[in-house]
């Protein structure tokens, strides 16, 4: 019994987080199961800025980065909506929507969002230029479940084919509190920015589940 119980907690922390300095997920096909859940201390949030980098084909409205928690699915949802150029920023399952984004197929792209908890005000940043400022939600979030390559509809599950990602995504960072406009533009110009310390891309935890690869992330020569 105790050589059992030390084997589930060896295997609970045998999560070593990985340096994926130069690799990239690639979500090769569209399915309702494929999906990279990351792993973050159990802070409570009072603000958040989540940045990464993607590049994708698809026309069709798909997730970005999605955290949910029992009391709201959406307590953090980046997600490009099925209208061109057009994201749902969800906080709190409070949806704001910014259009005119200039989202761009078969080409890298780097995206943040910050989140101010106290005021509720949301904001998107896409290669350098920022959004509005709209309202999202306010209040902590704890124990949230963080997903890649699908949008949850309840904790770690409900994923809808039809909304998850197909494409590549690299350079994934989270942080607890708001960047600097200055921090966030040199995290969008891949120059000295300082990682997140809620999610940092080169200290990664995660599980892979299904057809999720990595690879070296391809670079423009
Ligand atoms: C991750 O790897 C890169 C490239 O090999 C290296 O420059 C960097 O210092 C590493 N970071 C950490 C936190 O180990």
């Amino acid at each position: 019994m105790e050589l059992l119980l030390l084997l589930l907690m060896l295997t609970s922390c045998a999560a070593i987080p990985q340096n994926l300095s130069g690799k990239m997920f690639v979500f090769p096909e569209q399915t309702n199961t494929a999906h990279v859940r990351l792993i973050a201390p159990s802070k409570p949030l009072s603000a958040a800025t989540v940045c990464f980098r993607s590049i994708t084909d698809l026309s069709r409205e798909h997730s970005l980065f999605s955290m949910a928690t029992p009391a709201a699915d959406n307590v953090l949802l980046i997600f490009k909506a099925k209208e061109q150029d057009t994201f749902f920023f969800y906080t709190h399952n409070n949806q704001a929507i910014f259009g005119g984004q200039d989202y761009k197929v078969n080409e890298w792209q780097s995206i943040c969002g910050t989140w101010d908890g106290s005021s509720g005000l949301v904001q998107l940043f896409k290669d350098g230029k920022h959004s509005v400022k709209k309202l999202g939600g306010k209040s902590t979030i704890s124990n949230p479940t963080i997903i890649l390559g699908q949008d949850q509809d309840a904790v770690g599950g409900r994923f809808e084919a039809e909304q998850s990602f197909v494409g590549m995504m690299s350079d994934v960072h989270m942080w607890d509190y708001k960047l600097s406009d200055c921090e966030i533009k040199r995290y969008m110009e891949e120059v000295n920015f300082t990682p997140g310390n809620v999610l940092n891309w080169h200290a990664l935890d995660f599980q892979i589940t299904g057809k999720v690869l990595i690879d070296v992330k391809q670079m423009v020569c």
